[in-house]
């Protein structure tokens, strides 16, 4: 279904997100029928050009990071949505032009693909200037802050130009199809919510292993560390998921009241729950101190933590998160361990032993799927011999390749952002609720002095993560494409 007419402004234009993701984003929207032919998309950033070179300029990009051959048909007739106008954040440039070239009747929402500290500057002269008005939305990007305290500044900041409906902080994470698939897996079935809880769960395992390291980012990463860039958002997105209660209706407020629930119910995590690593140099490429061009740093590129959810549903129950860079694989995939069952039947002689426990992965990349492994006697007459086999669903074998077009996490929150959908989008409460945790978990880090453990790129993380879980009695699985 096609969106209402709309006016897209994206600050911040000219750099990586936009033509990485944003540009190639909405042309995959606009093949795809969702974007009227009569929308605006406006650049606007530093550089001093026209309409004619920012559309060049996107239809490289396209092709580079969209994979779109060159002479696509469907290319021609995207460009000429296209427009730009140079602005000066801070001052008075470019304005005005902005806000003739904003229609009467469109949707208008502004995507802040900027620096935070741009965010009120850009933020007031729309405002000011009249060219945002009380229908307009703005997107905001992540770092949402660094701690609470700048995470709050941030949105008193916007709540003097915006109320909070307007206000779409994005979490890419969560516009992840597999990301909504856990709510469509626990809410659109009866099979597994009520086991969905201490009594049956042993604990959960959240992994988001990444192969790249920071280099050519390295001056943003050091300041930021595995907790601020990957925990207090995407992972913490994923275990509110998780754990969130039933919401009434799948509906913004509904939905992000029971993460907000989940978040204000997490206990503190104490410094011998909590495993950092620094990924080394190899005989291919340099380690962490080189990439993050600060030799003496004591950011983390891994960590690994168990975390408890003080409320009734999950008493008992651990959640093991654990991400990191420079690892084995890049995969993502959520891993819930169920107990075993009461009592086993099948221990006399002539069996292979007791059931082993069920455990359902949730992959989210790569091959987006679910893996239930189930106990079922082994095929023959040696009697009743037990063997766990997966039931595996690949959605790309299950959906056939619609399945496997999969749009970009970034394609389907734009669309909701015309569409006035918030449901996929942060909150401010939610947000400094994240932070109001890791902020004790940071600074207890800052002042221990202690460095990060060191890992071999391309291992799994660090020993010590190893140990996190078998003093538990329990174990990682395998990082493996
Ligand atoms: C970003 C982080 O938000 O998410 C990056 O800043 C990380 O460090 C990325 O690599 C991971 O996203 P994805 O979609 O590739 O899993």
């Amino acid at each position: 279904i096609p969106v209402d007419d709309f006016d897209l402004v994206i600050f911040g234009a000219t750099g990586d997100l936009a033509h990485r993701k944003i540009i190639p984003g909405l042309f995959r929207r606009f093949v795809a029928g969702q974007i009227p032919d009569t929308a605006q998309i406006i650049g606007a950033a530093r550089t001093n050009q026209g309409d004619e070179e920012f559309r060049s300029e996107a239809a490289k990009s396209i092709v580079e990071f969209g994979g779109v051959d060159k002479s696509d048909p469907e290319l021609a007739r995207f460009l000429p949505l296209l427009g730009y106008v140079p602005i000066d954040a801070k001052g008075t440039g470019g304005w005005k032009d902005l806000k003739s070239r904003m229609r009467k009747g469109a949707i208008h929402a502004f995507y802040f693909s900027v620096a935070p500290s741009l965010f009120g500057d850009i933020a007031e002269r729309l405002a000011k200037n009249g060219i945002a008005d009380a229908q307009s939305r703005i997107v905001v990007e992540k770092p949402f802050g660094r701690d609470l305290e700048s995470a709050r500044a941030l949105n008193k900041m916007l709540a003097q130009y915006f109320v909070e409906e307007q206000i779409y902080r994005i979490d890419h994470y969560l516009g992840k199809e597999t990301v909504q698939n856990l709510m469509a897996v626990r809410f659109a079935n009866i099979l597994f919510e009520p086991l969905w809880n201490a009594q049956y769960i042993d604990h959960v395992q959240i992994t988001v292993a990444e192969t790249v390291g920071v280099a050519g980012r390295g001056s943003y990463y050091d300041k930021s560390g595995a907790i601020r860039d990957m925990v207090q958002n995407h992972m913490m997105q994923l275990l509110c998921l998780i754990a969130m209660e039933p919401p009434y209706h799948f509906d913004p407020d509904a939905v992000r009241d029971e993460k907000l629930k989940v978040i204000r119910a997490l206990e503190p995590v104490s410094a011998t729950e909590i495993v950092r690593g620094q990924y080394q140099a190899d005989e291919e490429s340099d380690g962490y101190l080189v990439d993050s061009e600060n030799p003496d740093s004591r950011t983390e590129s891994y960590v690994a933590m168990k975390v408890r959810i003080s409320n009734w549903r999950w008493q008992g129950t651990p959640f093991y998160l654990r991400t990191g860079k420079k690892l084995r694989a890049r995969t993502s995939e959520i891993a819930i361990t169920f107990k075993e069952p009461p009592h086993s039947i099948f221990e006399d002689a002539g069996t292979s032993g007791a059931p082993k426990a069920n455990e359902l992965v949730i992959r989210l990349q790569p091959n987006e799927g679910m893996n239930l492994k189930v106990m079922i006697k082994e095929p023959g007459p040696g009697g009743m011999r037990l063997v766990q086999v997966p039931l595996d669903m690949t959605f790309a074998d299950a959906l056939g390749p619609e399945g496997a077009d999969m749009p970009d996490a970034y394609e389907r929150l734009i669309m909701d952002v015309i569409r006035g959908n918030q449901t996929l989008f942060m909150r401010g409460d939610e947000v400094e609720a994240a932070w109001a945790w890791t902020d004790p978990i940071i600074n207890a880090w800052d002042e221990s002095k202690t460095r990060p453990e060191p890992y071999d790129s391309g291992s799994s993380g660090p020993e010590e993560a190893l140990r996190l879980m078998h003093r538990d009695n329990r174990r990682w699985r395998e990082i493996r494409a």
